[in-house]
């Protein structure tokens, strides 16, 4: 790849789509030895589009008759990424081969692969639940978090340069819009396997959102569980003040040698707002409509 900036981002295309060499290895590791099954569980996104909360909120749903809502709850003391796992960044990194045997079932995981490379998971019955966040925001938290885990030997990617190799696509997992319309297209096409959420959409109506997730899973809440207000207990707990303040989240590193603190910053919507001039927003906005034109995917970008 010749583009500039991937240097910086010691970034590859690899089968379409932009990653670190140590993901490579990891994902060509999964491709040969992960066997989908079909009550297996797959919180999918492209980084920084709020992949931690769907995953907790994920777990909790799923595990809700096995852990109750209560002072000893997993999520309290663990990381999201710990108890669902990504493929890329745990299981089968480090070349190693994961035991799955000993995980309860539905087996839950977590991937940021585009939805072409996900080997037997594409057409297993499993279920996939995708998280999309809106380019502008997607970028800015893209940004922050990249700059606050780099190398301390290596200097900051500027917003500028950072804006420049996301517009042209590269970015971890990107092109973004690909990412998104992979799953986009799959969600319409077989709307029993893939879940498309919106970040937006859930932060404006979580409860909802909730009850479609756990439907959708196969884990609906019942008018009991309703009225007993599992709903709000289970999105307070998941919800971003308390995540935040988790001891775990604020010590802990779940994601190869990244802290967990860094996974929580803002958790707003139009924070890009602050950031991005009116041409950066004119560029972004045109590309955005070109590449999704057709599509039927469309974004709120302001709160
Ligand atoms: P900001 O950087 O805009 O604050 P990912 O989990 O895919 O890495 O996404 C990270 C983004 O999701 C960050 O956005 C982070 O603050 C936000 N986030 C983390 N936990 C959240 C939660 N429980 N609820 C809502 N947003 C959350």
């Amino acid at each position: 790849p010749k583009e500039k900036g991937w240097r910086t981002l010691h970034l590859y295309l690899f089968q379409g789509f932009w990653c670190q060499s140590l993901e490579i290895q990891s994902i060509i590791a999964f491709h040969k030895h992960f066997q989908a099954r079909d009550s297996d569980i797959v919180v999918a996104s492209i980084p920084k589009s709020g992949t931690t909360w769907l995953k907790a909120l994920t777990f909790a749903v799923v595990n809700r008759h096995r852990f109750a809502v209560s002072k000893s709850h997993p999520l309290l003391t663990s990381n999201p990424h710990d108890l669902v796992p990504f493929f890329e960044y745990k299981l089968y990194a480090n070349n190693q081969l994961p035991d799955l045997s000993k995980f309860p079932e539905p087996r839950l995981f977590g991937t940021h692969i585009p939805f072409p490379s996900l080997a037997t998971i594409k057409n297993s019955n499993c279920k996939i639940v995708y998280i999309c966040r809106n380019p502008f925001d997607t970028f800015i938290s893209s940004w922050h978090f990249t700059n606050k885990v780099k190398p301390q030997s290596q200097a900051p990617i500027s917003l500028d340069e950072a804006f420049d190799m996301y517009c042209k696509g590269i970015v971890g997992f990107g092109p973004f819009w690909d990412h998104m319309l992979g799953y986009w297209k799959e969600s319409l096409n077989r709307p029993e396997k893939v879940l498309f959420l919106r970040y937006e959409d859930m932060k404006e109506d979580g409860a909802l959102h909730l009850k479609k997730l756990a439907k959708f899973l196969g884990f609906p809440f019942s008018l009991e569980e309703e009225r007993g207000g599992e709903i709000g207990k289970i999105a307070k707990l998941c919800g971003f003040g308390n995540m935040k303040k988790l001891e775990v989240n604020k010590t802990g590193k779940s994601i190869k040698n990244f802290e967990n603190k860094n996974l929580f910053r803002k958790a707003e919507v139009g924070d890009w707002m602050n950031y991005l001039t009116p041409n950066m927003v004119e560029r972004l906005s045109k590309v955005t409509e070109e590449k999704l034109e057709g599509s039927g995917l469309r974004f709120k970008v302001f709160s």
